[in-house]
This record gives C-alpha cells, sequence and structure tokens, in this order.
C-alpha cells in the first residue's frame, strides 16, 4: 500500500514511524515532511492547506490511504475536499472536527448529552462576559472559541487578570476571530491525561493513556507550549479510571456524535482532568493525534496500525483489538530558546547519529540546509524518545539521547515524566 501523510511535525514523523513498521505498506510519502521524514518517506513541497494540490498528487500517484495529521486542514474541511475526489481518508470531516474547532460547539455536545465537564457559560457580548466574570470565584478559565494554536485559553487567578483576558480576546482580537465568541469556565483541580481513541463512528478503540506537559519551565512554571514532553504509561491513574472516562465521557460522546448528524471518525483525542476524587472530566477534545502525545503512544501499538486505520475508513472497528507493549515511552521536547514566543531558526543540529539505538529521534521543527546540514526550523525543534522498562528507565533513555544532541540555543524540560516517579498530584 501507498499511505500518504498530511502535516510536518514530531506527530507526523511518528505516524510515518509508525507506518513504517507495516509490513503492508510499500511507500510513504508526507505531505510537506520535514528533515528526519526524509529519511522514511518522500516528502512532497505541498503545504497543508492546499487541499487540491493535495488530491491532485494523490490521484496521480494512486496513494491507498491518506491520514490527516494537524488540526487546522481538518477544522478547514480537508477531509471532505480528499473524499470528493474518491481518496480515503483516515481523519473526521468538517462537520465532525468541530468538536475541536469550536470549544462553545464542544461544550454544549457535552452538556446536552450530560457528558462530565467543567461548568460553563458562552459570551459573543464582552460586557455580558465581564459581568458574569466579576460574579465567579477565581481562579477562573477563559476560552477563545476556536483554534489558537494552544494559546487561547487564559487561567484567570485574579479578576483583574479575567478582565484583562476578556479584553484582549474579544476587544482587542488576540486570536483573530477565534475570539468573537470565548467559554467562560470553572477552574478544575486535578490531575491532567490524554486519551487517544480511534473512533469508527459508534465504536470506539482507546489507546494507553499518556500525560502531556504543556508548561514552558521545569515545575510547570511559565507559559503553555505546545507540549514540552509527554510519557505514557500514566501508572498512578488507575486503570479503572481511565475505563470510567471510556464509559462515561469518549463512547458517549462519539454516540452523541452520531445523534448530531456529525459521525467522528478518525483519532479522538479527549484531555481529561481526573479530580481529587477520582473523577474524569473533559477539559477539551481534540480531533486529531496529539502531538507529543502520538510520540510515546504510538511506539508502545502492537498492532498494525494500517490494520486499525483501514477499519476507521471502513467502519468495521468492531473488529479490531488494539495489543499494546508493556514498555513505558517518555518523549522530551528539544525547543529552540525563545519558545514559546520568539525563536531563531536556521542553526545546525549536531550529535543527531551518536543517539543510535539509545531512543526515537522524531523532528519536530528541522530542516535541511543548502550545506546538507539539518539545522532548527521551528521552536518545537525534535521529540527524544526512550523506551524501557518502566518509565524510570525510559527517563534515563530519553535523557541520555538528549545528551548527544546539541544546537545554539538549545532547552529542553529536565523533569519529564518526574511525576510518575514522585505520584505528586500536581
Ligand atoms: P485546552 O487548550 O482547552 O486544553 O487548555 C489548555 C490547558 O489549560 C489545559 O491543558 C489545562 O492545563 C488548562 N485548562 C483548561 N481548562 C481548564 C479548566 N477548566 N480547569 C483547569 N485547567 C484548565
Ligand atoms: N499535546 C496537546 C495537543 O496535541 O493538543
Amino acid at each position: 500500500m501507498k499511505v500518504m501523510v498530511i502535516g510536518g511535525g514530531g506527530r507526523e514523523h511518528a505516524l510515518v514511524w509508525s507506518l513504517r513498521q507495516s509490513s503492508k505498506v510499500s511507500e510513504v510519502v508526507c505531505a510537506p515532511g520535514n528533515a528526519g521524514i526524509a529519511e522514511l518517506a518522500t516528502c512532497v513541497p505541498l503545504a497543508v492547506n492546499e487541499f487540491e494540490a493535495i488530491a491532485k498528487y494523490a490521484n496521480e500517484h494512486e496513494i491507498d490511504l491518506i491520514v490527516v495529521g494537524p488540526d487546522d486542514p481538518l477544522a478547514d474541511g480537508i477531509v471532505d475536499v480528499l473524499q470528493s475526489y474518491g481518496l480515503n481518508v483516515f481523519g473526521p470531516n468538517k462537520a465532525a472536527a468541530e468538536i475541536e474547532g469550536s470549544k462553545v460547539f464542544m461544550k454544549h455536545l457535552l452538556r446536552k448529552y450530560n457528558i462530565p465537564t467543567a461548568a460553563y457559560e458562552t459570551f459573543d457580548d464582552v460586557e455580558l462576559a465581564l459581568r458574569y466574570v466579576r460574579s465567579q470565584p477565581m481562579p477562573t478559565v477563559i476560552k477563545a472559541d476556536g483554534l489558537a494554536a494552544g494559546k487561547g485559553v487564559i487561567i484567570a487567578h485574579t479578576l483583574a487578570e479575567a478582565e484583562a483576558a476578556l479584553h484582549e480576546t474579544m476587544v482587542d482580537k488576540k486570536f483573530g476571530k477565534s475570539g468573537n465568541r470565548i467559554v467562560i469556565e470553572e477552574f478544575m483541580q486535578g490531575q491532567e491525561i490524554s486519551i487517544l481513541a480511534f473512533v469508527d463512528g459508534e465504536t470506539v478503540r482507546a489507546c494507553v493513556p499518556a500525560q502531556d506537559h504543556k508548561p514552558i519551565f521545569d515545575g510547570d512554571q511559565g507559559p503553555n507550549t505546545g507540549g514540552m514532553g509527554t510519557y505514557s504509561p500514566v501508572p498512578h491513574i488507575d486503570a479503572s479510571v481511565v475505563e470510567e472516562a471510556l464509559k462515561t465521557i469518549i463512547e458517549p460522546t462519539a454516540r452523541a456524535m452520531v445523534q448530531e448528524g456529525r459521525t467522528f471518525k478518525g483519532l479522538l483525542f479527549a484531555g481529561l482532568m481526573i479530580t481529587p476524587e477520582g473523577q474524569p472530566k473533559v477539559v477539551e477534545f481534540n480531533a486529531r493525534f496529539g502531538d507529543p502525545e502520538t510520540q510515546v503512544v504510538l511506539p508502545r501499538l502492537k498492532t498494525d496500525i494500517v490494520e486499525v486505520f483501514e477499519a476507521v475508513v471502513k467502519g468495521t472497528l468492531h473488529n479490531i483489538q488494539l495489543e499494546w507493549s508493556d514498555d513505558a515511552a517518555v518523549c522530551v521536547t528539544v525547543a529552540s530558546e525563545g519558545y514559546p514566543g520568539t525563536y531563531r531558526k536556521g542553526d545546525v543540529i549536531t550529535g543527531l547519529a551518536n543517539v543510535g539505538q539509545k531512543a526515537l529521534v522524531f523532528h519536530a521543527g528541522t530542516a535541511s540546509n543548502e550545506a546538507g546540514n539539518i539545522v532548527t526550523n521551528g521552536g518545537r525543534v525534535l521529540g527524544i524518545v526512550g523506551r524501557g522498562q518502566d518509565v524510570k528507565a525510559a527517563q534515563a533513555a530519553a535523557y541520555a539521547a538528549v545528551k548527544e544532541i546539541s544546537f545554539d540555543g538549545m532547552y529542553y524540560r529536565t523533569d519529564i515524566a518526574g511525576k510518575a516517579l514522585t505520584g505528586t498530584l500536581v
């Protein structure tokens, strides 16, 4: 089979790597890919928003299956366009991707179907939003409705911060039209986990859970990023809690989407808060693989991923059981200094060849320069994945590999997976 992956980050590198493990796959193409992906796949210089050009390429090259990575093209209907050209695509259509594209839609859906999540109200008028927020206990959470590159969520600890956030979002339009509507929701305490689940309508097959580290600095300090590291399994979250999340959240959400006429086919990512009482509640849904959750989940998948993708596309997921390795995986994101703010590009990365068998190196923001060197080309540059018989061993493997790599302004957190080792409930 010829498979095409859309995207060019660490998640897509992990998807391409996973596809390469399948004996059914003869060729992988990636648009646009990156310098690491280019070692495993044919990279074609098409941007993720060039739907017609991607369709044309896929038809001309007889691509059997297309897997879409990022959120923006899904929200903009890439799946609908590619399907209209007769192509097989793994990913939700535009109507179903709204579960990520509009937080207002998602919250109303959960309320309508009684699915556990933070209490909330929605607003499109700043005066009404200000009046409401003044009646709320602090901290409170303010979310722009639309996609905002992971930055549209503000946790306000004081009323002054909440008022400033409403102004920035609704009046100054810091997140563009994503801030035309907002959600104000209850602050939830607890431990966050990510559950990625394959969904073909009503059948759900959940992956092993992972935990992300969103803040830039050690100890979960500083602004949120796209994700500074992940690990799987999450040993201090009981399996019964994951089972409860499946029964009370993910399966009911899949059924709700069918009932709403927005059948979800693809990868549904539930970001959950496990409250101190042990109840899972929805923080967010994404309509795609998590980044960098995918980098630790897929290396643990023993089932052939192409069979899973095909089952979702055909609606036969009920015939599939996912099998997982007991090994743990830890991903340390290596970033450019300044991220998530402004950062430099074009610094030469050295030491990649020294990593060898120590770890998997998934490229996130890299490119090849004219001299043939691999250089930095993004805020998140690499995801280094260590594996081992438990989280401690996987963490040691990841950091040993990180130490081999260097570039000017290289930055990474030193405490990824620390919570699993101390069991700390942050
Ligand atoms: P989101 O983009 O919706 O996942 O939000 C980004 C991050 O903000 C989440 O990963 C949480 O750490 C935090 N967050 C979002 N909503 C809440 C909430 N209601 N209570 C506490 N933290 C939240
Ligand atoms: N790691 C969080 C996300 O992919 O949205």
